[in-house]
This record gives C-alpha cells, structure tokens and sequence, in this order.
C-alpha cells in the first residue's frame, strides 16, 4: 500500500496535489506515511506522502530533485539527518541545537528551512505518558548513540533536575558531557551529587545512581531483538521510576517487562513518534496536529 519508491519514481506523483514524504535509507519500516496521511485526511488537506529509499551517497541529488519537483517538505531519518543540515537554506534553532535535520520545509520563496522535532516530540510524550515536564525530572539516559544524543541535548536544554547519561562506549558519554556542561552548569543546590553525570555501563554503579532518579530512558538496541534481555533487570528497578523505552516494536520489551514487575509506570516508545511527526505537520501546514486520527493511525500501523 506504501510501496518504497526511488528518486527517480517521484516526478509520476500527481502534479497537482501538495507533495510530503520521508527519505531513510532503509525507510521501509517507517510509519510516517500512515501518521501523516491520516493528518491530512482529518484536516481535510489533499496531499501525497511518499516514503523514498535514498543511501547518503545520493542525498546530494535527492535534495536536488525534491526542490525541483516543488516538495512543499519531508522527513527524513537514518542515516542522513545530520548531513542533510548542510543543504539546508535555513536552520530553525531546534536543528542547530540538535546538530540533524528530521523536518524539511520549503517556504513560499522555494527556501529550504530544517526543523528538528524529536527533541521537542520526546518532551511531549514524557508529559502526555507521565503527567510531568522533563524541566522537572532527575533523568538517567542509557545510550549515547544518535538517539541518545538527541534526548541528551534536549533534556539539558530543558533545565532538566539532573542528567545522569550511561553508555556502554564511555567516550561518546564523555563527549556530551563536555557539550553539555555549560548547559547544566547552575546553582541549584544538589548536595554532593553532581547534575550531570557520566557513569559506568556496570549494574552497581547504576543502581545506586536510581535512587536519585525518576526517569530512566532507554535509547540503546538492546529490546529491539526478541532474544534480546531487559536492557536493565528488574532487580534494580524502584517502584518510584518512571521507565521510557523509545524502542516501539515490539510494543512490550523485556525492559519494560521488568519495568512492570518492579511496579514502576513505564511508554514505550510510539509516544515520541507521534508527537515528532504532529510537529511536523505543524511545522508544514500550521495548523494544531489531529492527534486523535494520529494516534490511532500510527496504532494500527505498527500493531
Ligand atoms: P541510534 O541512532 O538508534 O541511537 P546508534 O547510534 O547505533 O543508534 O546507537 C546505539 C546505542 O545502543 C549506542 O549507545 C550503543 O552503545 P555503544 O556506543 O557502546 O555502541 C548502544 N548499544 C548497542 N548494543 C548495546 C549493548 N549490547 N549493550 C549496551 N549498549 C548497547
């Protein structure tokens, strides 16, 4: 129903309906054209959104064929959010604060403007799933690759209480830390625990670390594999965490297996994605997103 179309399919979309769509390279897997194609629907809006296959070595071109096939925006995901930064005409400051474009849009001048939401996006699922601002949480990030980095960056720009980042190659860990010190550095009086931390993949070290934390996320692979164990056991889990799995498929890893024998409130990840997608339809048509349609397009689609 959503075939994965190449650059060079794209000049047989209807001429004159709006043009979306969201490159990745594999972009197969990608729910945006289901989430995005209800949003429109419920607003009443024509439009095409196409999911298309472009490996980096091509995005030089495929920038090039979106502008002159008049794409009014697009998403874009793995592997070429950061590069594609640079064939940007404009970055808004949620791009430069995350160093990756995810949202494209052309303005009424033809100029190429790069969005990023999935900071803002992760922030608003936190507060829809938990009732509670990421400003006012001690959080504990386990991953610092792309995703990692992202929430991270974010979770520093919000103020947030504390930020612990755990990674299982400490040099990436160590990186953040010196991006987002100037960030962090505040004040706030913490006693002897530092607000913002860097400590060791080691389970010890961990679980002493959640006794000041109320959220723990999860931005690493371990869960995306079926044979893959909770990315922390139930063991070290308090029933006053809340757990935030941003791996959606399967929709229950054993992360958040643990999570609910631990009796801690625990999302996963299908949240984010649909606020980072409800912000890109804002950002294109600024208009409020239906997130009633939305929510249960991007249900059925990853059931
Ligand atoms: P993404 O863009 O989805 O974040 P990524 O950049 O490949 O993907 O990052 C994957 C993350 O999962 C990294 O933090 C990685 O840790 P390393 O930096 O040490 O590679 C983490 N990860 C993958 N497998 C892991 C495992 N078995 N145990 C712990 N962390 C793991």
């Amino acid at each position: 129903m959503f075939p994965v179309l190449q650059l060079s399919e794209l000049n047989q979309l209807p001429p004159d309906t709006p043009r979306y769509g969201v490159m990745g390279h594999p972009v197969a897997h990608s729910l945006s054209p289901q989430v995005q194609l209800a949003a429109f629907q419920a607003c009443n809006l024509p439009a095409t959104y196409v999911r298309f296959d472009v490996p980096p070595e091509q995005l030089d071109t495929a920038v090039q064929t979106l502008r002159t096939l008049n794409f009014q925006g697009w998403n874009c995901t793995l592997p070429n959010k950061v590069a594609l930064a640079q064939y940007m005409d404009e970055l808004a400051e949620s791009a430069r604060a995350m160093q990756a474009v995810n949202t494209v849009l052309r303005d009424d001048d033809g100029r190429l403007i790069g969005f990023n939401t999935d900071g803002d996006g992760w922030v608003r699922a936190i507060r829809e799933d938990f009732s509670i601002d990421v400003r006012d949480l001690r959080i504990l990030i386990l991953g610092s690759g792309g995703a990692g980095q992202a929430l991270a960056r974010q979770a520093a720009m919000e103020k947030c209480e504390r930020l612990v980042i755990v990674n299982r190659t400490p040099e990436k860990a160590n990186l953040l830390r010196q991006e987002l010190e100037p960030l962090l550095h505040s004040t706030k009086l913490l006693g002897a625990q530092d607000r913002l931390k860097i400590v060791p993949w080691d389970e010890a070290a961990i679980a002493d670390e959640l006794n000041t934390i109320d959220l723990v996320v999860n931005t690493t692979s371990v869960g995306l594999r079926p044979a893959d164990p909770a990315v922390l056991p139930a063991r070290i889990l308090q029933p006053h965490l809340f757990i935030y799995d941003t791996i959606y498929r399967p929709a229950k890893t054993r992360f958040l297996h643990a999570a609910a024998e631990a009796g801690c409130r625990s999302a996963n990840g299908l949240s984010m994605l649909l606020h980072q997608g409800a912000l890109s339809f804002e950002i294109w048509t600024g208009r409020s997103a239906p997130l009633t349609a939305m929510r249960k397009a991007l249900r059925e689609a990853a059931a």
